[in-house]
């Protein structure tokens, strides 16, 4: 017997999407609906990853039947909640906890962790496979649009390398590595140090506490067999840990110049886009580069913070629910903003505009049996008993006239059979800037259009 749960959690669902007229007309009313009873019960992998054209990687769920690793965690949604607050609040951190942490021991060089910007990784459930190396080898790493160093872990590990599920990358076994100079332009950028022999050794700390440290270094990245990178700046970790889980590293899309989005600008076009897959069983693609064209896909102006110069800003200015507009002033999201994030996992807005969202989709769902509210999230049904579910559609709106549906998963999460819970959360205060996750932004193409600085956002459930 399949639990409500694992049905709107795990298996393809038939989305209705429909509009109708209420009170004659002005009100334009919208829901989304969903049956449960066509479901077919599935733990495999409905899309297998195959390569791409051209630029596109497939993406898969880390813990999903997708995932190339065995080992897949039952999610704790408790901890899950938990790491997303933390990678929150160390975002929203201008300067960075000024906490240093004592490296050196393990690792050869004399290596302090600067007080850098950091975020936790455990909530990235998103990973690509990229190579590395001539001849390459494939890694499976998680991307990240909130930081900008990419890293592996590297043989020997001089310090310390966590498990990981690929064989660590060994770079006297390529012929394309090379170590960057310490006097390099790009090393102190990164906020490098120098080792003995002059060779540039970066380290970045999250938010959560874990780390990577070690060469700063080039080597040739492979996306897909017809894109190539070569001279792509990375860390070779030799001293890593943390709740990386499996992965052999991370790529980082921030804004800053030795992200993969921007080492990729000259060679593939200044853009890159990514469909998170809706459920764990499909696939998504992450594209680097940009595309001669984005069908149904609007923009809207991407805003620049000097005090977070690697995060992504968009003009976020009003909600609707259920085909109403909220009251909510202009002024509660114009300062001091709003970031898109592919590794926060829910959406986090002004307490002001976050009840205004929570009190008219309470008021639309009475229909339903509320259920206790689970840690940070506050407006929770229970569902059992029920065939068919219509909660109303919610939408962000943008400057430009652009607005964001959010998809069914992207509303509600289910917890267990009896708590299936809103997944929207209110920052802990009005001035902290506001943050769309990666929940509400599944199943729906996000294009970064970096020399025309804009963000666009395709069609629901255009991501196929
Ligand atoms: C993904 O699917 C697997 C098995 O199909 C399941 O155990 C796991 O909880 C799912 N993860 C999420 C985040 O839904
Ligand atoms: C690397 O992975 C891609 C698909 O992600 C696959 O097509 C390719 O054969 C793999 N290459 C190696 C060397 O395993
Ligand atoms: C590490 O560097 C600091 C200053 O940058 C220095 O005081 C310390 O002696 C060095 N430690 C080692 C083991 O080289
Ligand atoms: C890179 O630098 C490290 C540390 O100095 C050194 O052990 C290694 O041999 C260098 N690799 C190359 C290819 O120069
Ligand atoms: C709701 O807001 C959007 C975006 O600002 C606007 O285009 C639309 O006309 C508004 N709808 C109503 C019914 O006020």
């Amino acid at each position: 017997m399949a639990s409500l749960f694992s049905l709107l959690a795990l298996f393809v669902f038939s989305a209705l999407h429909y509009s109708s007229c209420v009170n004659g007309g002005e009100t334009h009313s919208r829901f989304h609906s969903i049956t449960l009873d066509s479901l077919q019960p599935s733990d495999t992998c409905s899309s297998m990853p195959t390569a791409l054209d051209g630029n596109r990687l497939p993406i898969v769920h880390r813990h999903g039947p997708c995932s190339p690793f065995t080992n897949r965690r039952k999610i704790n949604h408790k901890q899950t909640l938990r790491h997303d607050l933390a990678r929150v609040n160390s975002l929203h951190r201008k300067h960075s906890v000024s906490k240093k942490k004592d490296v050196t021991s393990r690792f050869s060089t004399n290596v302090t962790i600067p007080d850098r910007v950091g975020l936790p990784l455990s909530t990235m459930d998103y990973i690509v496979t990229v190579g590395y190396g001539t001849p390459t080898k494939n890694f499976s790493v998680i991307f990240d649009t909130g930081s900008d160093i990419s890293w592996i872990q590297c043989k020997p590990c001089v310090g310390e390398c966590y498990p990981q599920h690929d064989q660590l990358f060994d770079p006297s076994q390529s012929s394309t590595y090379a170590n960057v100079s310490c006097s390099s332009d790009d090393c102190s950028l990164i906020g490098g140090t120098c080792d003995t022999s002059n060779v540039c050794i970066y380290t970045v700390q999250y938010g959560d506490g874990s780390y990577s440290a070690g060469f700063f270094a080039q080597e040739t990245l492979t996306l897909t067999p017809s894109s190539i990178l070569k001279k792509f700046e990375f860390g070779c970790g030799e001293l890593n840990q943390g709740l990386f889980g499996s992965v052999a590293g991370l790529i980082g899309l921030g804004r800053n110049k030795v992200s993969l989005a921007s080492q990729a600008s000259p060679v593939y076009g200044k853009a890159f886009s990514y469909c998170l897959p809706e459920f764990n069983g499909t696939t998504g693609f992450l594209t680097i580069g940009a595309q001669q064209q984005y069908p149904g896909v609007k923009f809207t102006p991407m805003l620049t913070n000097p005090s977070y110069p690697s995060f992504y800003f968009v003009e976020l200015i009003g909600i609707s629910v259920g085909g109403h507009n909220l009251s909510i002033p202009p002024t509660v999201f114009a300062s001091p903003g709003t970031i898109i994030d592919s590794g926060t996992v829910l959406t986090y807005l002004p307490p002001t505009a976050y009840s205004a969202l929570r009190d008219k989709f309470r008021s639309l769902m009475t229909s339903y049996k509320m259920a206790p509210p689970f840690d940070i999230l506050d407006t929770c049904y229970d569902f059992r008993g029920e065939s068919v579910i219509i909660i109303p559609a919610l939408e962000l709106q943008f400057g430009g006239g652009v607005t964001l549906e959010i998809s069914f998963s992207g509303t509600l999460l289910s917890l267990s059979p009896s708590q299936t819970c809103l997944t929207f959360v209110p920052t802990q205060s009005d001035d902290e800037f506001s943050i769309i996750g990666n929940l509400q932004q599944r199943s729906t193409e996000v294009v970064y259009d970096l020399e025309n600085e804009m963000i666009g956002f395709g069609p629901e459930l255009s991501c196929s």
